[in-house]
């Protein structure tokens, strides 16, 4: 039992022929590219180790909260009534965690959501699909891997007049079958650029907007991931996410005069992800010790559970993506759906119980939410202000 887990990623795997291999220890799904060489990601299949045997790998939990329904705040700080609507924005809304999470907000009748994505139309589309009713929802374009539109977004909401209560970052790019780094307008490596960067300017630029919303419960968002904490089994799975000195980020992650990756290595996309993830957990801890205090914005982060079928997977190869949702159902039973997920993100956006800064949320196997442990990279206080400083000189605010 206690093999079980490290011998998940082999339990699947698909040579090159594209024949199917069951229960093949030196072999992975993303074998099926590399064989014998775990290349690429595909941790999210360790994510249904038992809970006792999560526990002991992640060390204790520290507090245990009971999941209810997403509340909104009644009640201003002044002791006021707050009739309006929370208004919150969510990036990547079009699809995935995203989309499930507009739609457990929106359907409170509670939230105006503001569905910040790339694809308008992709968007009104995906809201409509879901039965999110009009007058919950606005679409506003934005893409995270320009610089440039996130500052344009930033304005046209402004000029919306609404107020911002919360912020989501849930937006992700994931390539981890590219070969070659790609990148974004600014020409930042793309997964980097888009998940870390593109949101770390948008956060910074949206904090003055929460700090002045009248809301009781102001929260900033920054959705992280288990495959970035290396006190995981899923977050030990090579390429294991890893800052180093932060040599390349310095450099400019352009793959010209520096690394496309973030600590000066050789390009691999599922480690630029997991870096990124990374990056966005040890953000939301540079905003909580920088900001919470004076502003009483509660900042977040969470891991959401294996949500199998979204589009992140859409970059494997098609044979992955078919057994990647039912692998995680039977075998692993770390699945989680959509809605679930959903449900659990806007819990962080709004349960009241849930409202301590600066915590990285998880859920158990009966759905109660936890304060969970991060890596020691993804928490460490000196990485997260360097980070923090060389990403603020890249987009331009220092
Ligand atoms: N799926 C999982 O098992 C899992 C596990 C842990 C954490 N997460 C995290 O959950 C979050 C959501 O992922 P998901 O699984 O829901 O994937 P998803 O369905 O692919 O959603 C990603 C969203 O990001 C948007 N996006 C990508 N590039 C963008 C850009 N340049 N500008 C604006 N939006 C952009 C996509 O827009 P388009 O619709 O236009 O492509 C899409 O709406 C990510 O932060 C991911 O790291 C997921």
């Amino acid at each position: 039992m206690a093999l079980q887990a490290s011998i998940l990623p082999s339990a699947i795997s698909v040579h090159k022929e594209g024949k199917l291999n069951c229960l093949i220890k030196d072999c992975s799904i993303n074998g099926a590219f590399v064989s014998k060489s775990v290349k690429s990601d595909f941790s999210p299949l360790l994510i249904g180790t038992k809970e006792l045997k999560r526990k002991q790998l992640l060390g204790p939990i520290r507090a245990q909260t009971a999941t209810v329904a997403p509340s909104v705040n009644e009640a201003a700080p002044d002791g006021k009534k707050t009739l309006r609507k929370g208004n919150v924005i969510i990036t990547g809304a079009s699809s995935g965690l995203g989309l499930a999470t507009a739609k457990a907000l929106a359907d409170t009748g509670k939230w105006h959501v503001i569905m910040a994505c790339r694809n308008f139309l992709k968007a009104e589309k995906a809201a409509k699909s879901v039965g999110i009713t009009k007058e919950n929802y606005t679409v506003m374009h934005l893409d995270l891997s320009s610089l440039d539109s996130v500052r344009q977004f930033v304005d046209t909401f402004r000029r919306s007049g609404r107020p911002l209560d919360a912020l989501v970052c849930n937006a992700a790019v994931y390539l981890p079958t590219a070969k070659e780094p790609t990148y974004t307008a600014e020409g930042f490596e793309l997964s980097v650029g888009t998940n870390h960067l593109g949101h770390f300017l948008l956060s910074r630029l949206l904090l003055d907007d929460l700090k002045k919303s009248d809301y009781e419960q102001k929260r900033l968002i920054i959705v992280g991931s288990i495959t970035g904490n290396t006190n995981t089994l899923a977050g030990n799975v090579p390429p294991k996410a890893n800052l180093g000195d932060l040599r390349g980020l310095a450099g400019g992650l352009n793959g010209l005069n520096s690394s496309a990756m973030i600590d000066g290595g050789e390009f691999d996309g599922a480690k630029a992800y997991k870096d990124s993830k990374v990056c966005n957990m040890l953000t939301m801890q540079e905003f909580h010790r920088r900001f919470h205090d004076e502003s009483g914005i509660t900042f977040s982060s969470l891991y959401p559970g294996c949500i199998a079928t979204t589009g992140l997977f859409r970059e494997h190869i098609p044979l992955f993506r078919i057994l990647f949702p039912p692998f995680q159902k039977y075998i692993t039973k770390g699945y989680v759906s959509e809605e679930e997920a959903g449900k659990r993100l806007a819990q962080v956006v709004s349960d009241l119980s849930l409202a301590k800064s600066g915590v990285y949320w998880s859920w158990n196997n009966k759905s109660a939410s936890f304060e969970n442990q991060l890596s020691q990279e993804a928490s460490d206080a000196e990485k997260a202000r360097k980070l923090w400083e060389v990403s603020e000189k890249l987009v331009g605010l220092a």
